[in-house]
């Protein structure tokens, strides 16, 4: 009786990721539990090779509906099998949901990840059970083998692959078909056939997932070319560290010998072809055709000279053809639809498709197959779903260890082979590893050549003694003991190793240092010039990552130590070494220390802005601050003109130094944007004046109400005896639109809109409010809005990861209800008896990649709609006001209408004239500032010392050592970091109470906890 045909196919993922996810155990499970449930002759289970999607293993697509399930564990599958396979109610949580999404998506085709691909060399990933040929036959299998060995003379073969354009996968690009054309007419008698799988490039994984996934696609291949080159014995290549790789190839050839596809008289044609897998031992050289040939043959893998090429002496001084394992795969696919449909694919000179391994830090790694000539962006963005944690792009490595870095500035590059070589990059066999803004580009390059140089066979001179050269000068870089003529010295070996070494590890090794060099030598150069590793990884010159990053030193493991131990003043006085304003610090800092912070590498990173809150918190509800002794002034009289951030801590610095230092300020009170900007609920104003008052103790003044460039000029400061001036006005000048309309009332600027309500309480918006902009002026203007009684919306032009304000401010603007509408943009303001009352937007899509390696957000056409509001508030940027400057016109301004001053000293051109903070940089932060005024206040001491306004940098090391908390494995299994509790949002309504209300003492040692104490693994902190 004919069986009846299964109502289901469970197709359970067997690569690699997944088996060791469990996924064997996870199909034993559901044959035992569909058995249970009497539905073993209805829903088959079948095992297939990888599906790419490993990240999300172990993975079950259920056919013919296609329903994916991911993340799968035994524990799910009773619940799975009685909901869907029974009573066919498709399991919800069991789907995949993407990173920040809610919703999950039931099918495979309508996840991100799969679209855009299109499967070629992997047409059979997750549709077949690798390990029978009959599935591989039911897919069209060894259709196209009955063609060639049918249909075809060897000749057409041949150039039916010439002309489909097929180049080798194995990095090199070779035309596939001339060198098969090379072989065919080489002299000599036996020719042979190799499939290289020996794939050493660390993270590529393309040639064994096709292996595990697809075997039979590789064999048919390998016929076909065999019968166009004329060879009757072939060699397959694969690396002994792929057990399941081989375990399959070993059951195809059985199996294909069984069903007389390969041995003897092939399908009665008479043609005649057989293989021998060749098991590798895991050296990178061995891929190198030379030394692939040499190891086959029973000899030390070593790389010898070419010509002769393979083509005319290969195995055993005879022709032999090598193709990479994803080349083989491809021909079948040729052969079956022609040459000419697969031209269509790709671009001029790279046709077809290609399989890459995208690793990293994006948040879907796997293997994905594209058509040539598609961007890096579209691979790393839309189907790798972009950068892990929403963290900055910086570059991918394309190529394996001796490929080359491609900068985020290149995102919009077709890939292809001549794109990538342009580049300074290379296709290589299709290893892609994602590049955050945490990872170190001196120390990758370090790594890669670390790696070429533990593989180099040492046969030739230049790359076993040139490798290991380039690595010391490296490590010199890296350890701060770097010179700039180093890079030059860098770049000459990394030249002429490339060009004369006898092998491609060696010819390519230098790949990685080159194109670091070339797109991120500022990186180098921060090594070498200040100490500085910008990702805070290298270990020699960073104590911590979050002492290294702050910009103005705080050592932040430290402080965070002596929180674990329950040692609060202790804390706060390492703070206090550098920092004036902890609590301000605590309640508005951006907080660089955490995006780098290592404990974010596997969980959350350590909450040091609230930690640091949490200590000047418990000074003032324990005691109050300790008043501060003035100094004897001792120095010179200097003007500050500002009292911003900047201004306050060039104050701090210089009245310490015993400097008669007074601060200048237009407004009535002191602080700048951290009084009049930044609103009361996010930083009360009794916090930030406490912080002011000690900085007065100190001694210095701060005359405020006294604008300088009115009654008091910058020449009568120097008049009146002050001996040097530092400038830090800010950037307060709201930019415009650039709209129709924008003038009318209704439109108002943020920066007096929050100064109206921080300093007199007075601001007033109507019913309906509109803010432009994605930046904390905008998100600070809604929720003022907001507390006024409005009901707003803010419109950004691109998408929340884009958005610069502070990630915390952005969902707790979202939690209060404040709507955000993204990829918007006004157009036009339309005004009724001059009063705004309507704009008109236009939805913005996400085109190419801009230089900063964000996407471009283009108008979609069409998409204007119109939105009725009272009040528009556009916040889109500032600039400085140099107006009280007023005709001196001796300062350098740049054409951002900032001052322009020298980077390393806040010097400006004008003789004791310093300038620093926003007017400087343009709108930043709270700390760049306070790090402008710093170095400000020290270069200023030199100057009127008549010392060298040169820096002299040094590797961050701690001062304190604070020995490691006691952590049980039981209690740091149970910490997480905390979520800062916070008035609700009911609790807010109406009015500016502070919203975020501090972690408690318990809270605050258990986050403390979790540091990793980095710094105890640095050079300093081992001292
Ligand atoms: C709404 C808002 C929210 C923000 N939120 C954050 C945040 O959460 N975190 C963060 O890190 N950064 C934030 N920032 C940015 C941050 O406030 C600024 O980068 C920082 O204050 C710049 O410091 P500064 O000292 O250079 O200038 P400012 O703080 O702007 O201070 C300049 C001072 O100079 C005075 N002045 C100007 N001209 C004269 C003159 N001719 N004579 C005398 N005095 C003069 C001004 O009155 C002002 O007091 C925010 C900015 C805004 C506008
Ligand atoms: C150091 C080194 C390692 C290589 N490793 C591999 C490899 O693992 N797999 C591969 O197919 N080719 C590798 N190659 C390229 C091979 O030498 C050869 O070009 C390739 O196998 C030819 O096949 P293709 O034309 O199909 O690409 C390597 C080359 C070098 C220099
Ligand atoms: S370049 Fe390096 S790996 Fe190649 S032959 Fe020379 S020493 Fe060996
Ligand atoms: S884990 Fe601790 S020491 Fe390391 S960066 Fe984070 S806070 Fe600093
Ligand atoms: S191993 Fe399962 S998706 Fe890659």
């Amino acid at each position: 009786m004919k069986k009846k045909p299964y109502r289901l196919h469970l197709m359970v993922c067997g690569g690699t990721a997944c088996v060791s996810n469990h996924s064997f155990e996870i199909k034993e499970a559901l044959e035992n539990e569909l058995k249970k449930k009497g539905l073993e002759e209805e829903v088959l289970v079948v095992t297939t090779g990888c599906n790419g999607f490993c990240e999300a293993g172990p993975l079950l697509v259920v056919k013919p509906d296609n329903i994916f399930y991911n993340r799968l564990t035994v524990e799910d599958i009773p619940h799975l099998v009685e909901e869907h396979f029974l009573k066919g109610r498709p399991v919800k949580k069991l789907m995949y949901v993407p990173p920040k999404e809610e919703l999950p998506i039931p099918k495979l085709s309508d996840i991100g990840f799969f679209k855009n691909q299109i499967l070629l060399a992997l047409r059979n990933r997750g549709l077949i059970d690798p390990e029978k040929i009959d599935d591989y036959i039911a897919r069209d299998g060894y259709k196209s083998l009955t063609k060639a060995l049918t249909k075809m003379t060897p000749e057409e073969i041949i150039t039916e692959v010439k002309n489909s354009g097929l180049r080798g996968r194995g990095g090199a690009g070779f035309p596939t078909g001339v060198k098969w054309e090379f072989v065919r007419n080489a002299e000599g008698e036996p020719k042979y056939l190799i499939c290289n799988g020996d794939e050493g490039d660390p993270g590529a994984f393309m040639d064994r997932s096709i292996i595990e996934a697809d075997p039979h696609s590789v064999l048919e291949g390998m016929l076909i070319g065999a019968r166009g080159i004329g060879a009757k014995e072939g060699f397959i290549y694969v690396r002994n560290e792929y057990p399941l790789a081989l375990q399959r190839m070993y059951i195809a050839i059985d199996q294909a010998r069984e069903y007389g596809l390969l041995g003897k008289d092939i399908l009665g044609t008479g043609f005649d072809f057989d293989v021998t897998v060749v098991r590798g031992a895991g050296a990178f050289v061995c891929g190198e055709e030379t030394a692939l040939m040499a190891s086959v043959e029973g000899r030390l893998g070593e790389p010898r000279p070419r010509p002769p090429y393979p083509a005319q002496s290969g195995l055993w001084g005879k022709p032999t053809n090598i193709n990479n394992v994803e080349t083989w795969a491809n021909v079948p696919v040729i052969i079956d639809r022609g040459a000419k449909w697969y031209s269509s694919i790709g671009t001029e000179l790279s046709k077809g498709t290609k399989v890459f391994s995208v690793v990293g830090k994006v948040k879907d790694t796997g293997l994905v197959e594209v058509p040539m000539g598609l961007s890096l962006g579209d691979i790393i963005f839309d189907i790798c779903g972009g950068i892990l944690k929403d963290r900055k792009f910086k570059a991918v490595q394309i190529g394996g260890p001796s490929g080359g870095c491609v900068p985020a500035k290149l995102l919009n590059l077709p890939v292809d082979y001549e794109q990538l070589t342009q580049a300074g990059s290379m296709m290589g066999s299709g290893g892609m590893v994602a590049i955050d803004e945490n990872t170190c580009m001196v120390d990758l390059a370090h790594y890669f050549l670390t790696f070429t140089k533990g593989e180099s066979c040492g046969k030739c001179t230049p790359c076993r003694e040139g490798i290991p050269r380039m690595l010391e000068i490296l490590s010199k870089i890296k350890e701060g003991r770097g010179e700039m003529e180093d890079l030059t010295l860098l770049e000459d070996l990394a030249t002429s190793i490339k060009a004369t070494a006898l092998c491609g590890l060696g010819n390519t090794a230098p790949n990685p240092v080159l194109t670091t060099l070339r797109y991120f030598r500022n990186e180098y150069e921060d090594h070498i010039k200040y100490k500085k590793c910008p990702a805070g990884v290298c270990n020699e010159i960073v104590s911590s990552p979050c002492h290294h990053t702050c910009p103005i030193g705080t050592e932040a493991s430290s402080y965070v130590a002596l929180i674990a131990q329950g040692k609060f003043k202790e804390a706060l006085e390492v703070n206090r070494w550098v920092n004036p304003l902890p609590s301000v610090c605590g309640r508005v800092c951006h907080h660089p220390c955490e995006i780098r912070c290592r404990a974010g590498e596997v969980a959350e990173p350590i909450a040091i802005r609230h930690l640091k809150r949490f200590i000047a918190d418990y000074e003032r509800t324990n005691g109050g601050r300790p008043s501060v002794k003035p100094v004897s002034k001792k120095y010179e009289k200097v003007a500050i003109i500002g009292s911003g951030p900047a201004g306050l801590m060039a104050g701090w610095e210089l009245g310490k130094q015993g400097y008669e230092a007074t601060i200048f300020e237009a407004e009535s009170v002191p602080g700048g944007m951290l009084a009049w900007g930044i609103p009361e609920y996010r930083l009360p104003k009794n916090i930030l004046n406490s912080e002011i008052e000690a900085i007065k103790e100190l001694g210095v003044e701060i005359k405020t109400n006294t604008p300088i460039g009115k009654d008091l000029t910058i020449d009568d400061l120097f008049k009146q005896g002050y001996k040097a001036v530092f400038i830090a006005t800010g950037a307060p000048v709201n930019m415009k639109l650039g709209i129709p309309g924008e003038d009318v009332e209704g439109v108002i600027d943020p920066i007096e809109f929050l100064k109206k309500y921080n300093l007199n309480k007075e601001a007033k918006v109507g019913q309906k409010v509109a803010v432009i902009g994605g930046g904390n002026t905008a998100i600070d203007s809604a929720r003022t809005a907001w507390r006024l009684g409005a009901e707003v919306t803010i419109l950004y032009r691109r998408t929340r990861p884009e958005m610069p304000a502070n990630e915390e401010e952005i969902d707790e603007a979202l939690k209060e209800g404040i709507k955000i509408d993204f990829l918007t943009l006004p157009i036009k303001a339309y005004a009724k008896n001059g009063k705004l009352y309507k704009i008109k937007c236009t939805r913005m899509a996400l085109g190419d990649f801009d230089k900063s390696g964000r996407r471009r957000p283009v108008p979609v056409e069409g998409s204007e709609f119109e939105m009725e509001i009272d009040t528009l508030i556009p916040a889109i940027g500032q600039q400085p006001d140099l107006t009280f400057l007023d005709g001196k016109g001796k300062l350098k301004i740049s054409k951002w209408n900032t001052l322009e001053v020298d980077p390393e000293t806040k010097a400006t051109n004008m003789p004791g004239m310093f300038a620093g903070g926003d007017v400087v940089s343009g709108p930043a932060t709270v700390l760049e500032a306070m790090q402008a005024g710093k170095i400000a206040a020290e270069s200023i001491h030199k100057y009127l010392r008549g010392e060298s306004l040169e820096r002299d940098y040094k590797p961050t090391e701690p001062k304190l050592e604070v020995p490691a908390a006691e952590v049980t494995p039981e209690e740091a299994e149970e910490l997480e970091r905390p979520e800062m509790p916070a008035l609700s949002v009911e609790e807010r309504k109406g009015n500016f109470k502070e919203v975020e209300l501090g972690l408690s003492e318990e809270l605050a040692i258990r986050e403390a906890k979790r540091c990793l104490r980095c710094d105890l693994e640095s050079k300093g902190g081992k001292k």
